[in-house]
């Protein structure tokens, strides 16, 4: 299937989920102290999903013969760029990073998003790197206009993480959604301005940079979703569910 535009009616119910996700990666948030499990923050998702009476993206997904994904979320510490795996024996530490990764769907409507979180105090790169990874994302939000390609959202992104030193995740990138939580286009964090695809209004993108401070290279271990990177560095991860309208870029998982 292609490139589904969504309607302005879409876009409501797109921003009914997109609130909820918000709600419930701002109450993960709060939890993310020292002495918290990341199955404590898992279950912080699952009660504020129930009260919103909507449903996980995450539980049971099983792309391409991974197995099915156990948790809501997904809690990635320090090495971990993205998809770790909420667990009981893992509990957060003063200067951990930790990104939070949410989506679900309401009445039809998918929305995803994430954020790192400094727990408590954390080292002053980790800091850069969280706000570097923050840059990035506004950069390529303020890229999502009409006319405006695919290419521009990428070199946005790498644009500016090259610039501060970072290296950038190509094997994971960020995606189209609307009905499901991974439509097309793909959406690199990577790419050269004035190429790729032109954005439309009523396109609706996931953008999702991961920075590294070491090497791009990363590897998934054994239990089929955990991805860290190759050389042990500290990698951040954020996103947004941004529409593209022709008022401009809304960002449907924000304030
Ligand atoms: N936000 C991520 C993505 O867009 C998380 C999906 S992995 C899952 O791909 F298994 F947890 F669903
Ligand atoms: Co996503």
């Amino acid at each position: 299937m292609g490139i589904v535009l969504k309607s302005e009616r879409e876009l409501a119910k797109m921003r009914e989920a997109g609130l909820i996700v918000r709600a419930v990666l701002d109450a993960v948030e709060a939890a993310c102290v020292p002495g918290v499990s990341t199955a404590e923050l898992n279950a912080i998702a699952e009660r504020e999903l129930r009260r919103a009476k909507a449903s996980s993206a995450f539980l049971g997904y099983a792309p391409g013969g991974a197995p099915p994904y156990p948790a809501v979320l997904c809690t990635s510490v320090n090495a971990v760029v993205v998809h770790g795996i909420p667990d009981r024996r893992q509990v957060l530490r003063e200067g951990d990073v930790v990104g939070i990764d949410f989506a679900c769907y309401k009445d039809g409507y998918c929305a995803d998003a994430a954020r790192t979180v400094a727990v408590g105090i954390v080292s002053a790169p980790a800091r850069a790197l969280i706000s570097a990874t923050q840059e990035c994302l506004e950069r390529a939000i303020r890229a999502c206009v009409p006319g405006a390609r695919l290419g521009d959202v990428g070199a946005a992104i790498q644009g500016h993480a090259e610039e501060l030193g970072y290296s950038i995740v190509r094997e994971f990138v960020g995606h189209g959604i609307g009905r499901a939580m991974h439509e097309p286009p793909s959406v690199p964090n990577h790419g050269r301005e004035g190429s790729g695809l032109r954005l439309r209004p009523g396109m609706v993108l996931a953008i999702e940079p991961m920075l590294n401070v070491g090497g791009a290279d990363v590897r998934v271990l054994h239990d089929g979703w955990t991805v860290v990177t190759a050389d042990a560095s500290l990698s951040a991860h954020v996103e947004h569910t941004v529409a593209v309208t022709d008022d401009g870029p809304r960002v449907l998982t924000a304030a």
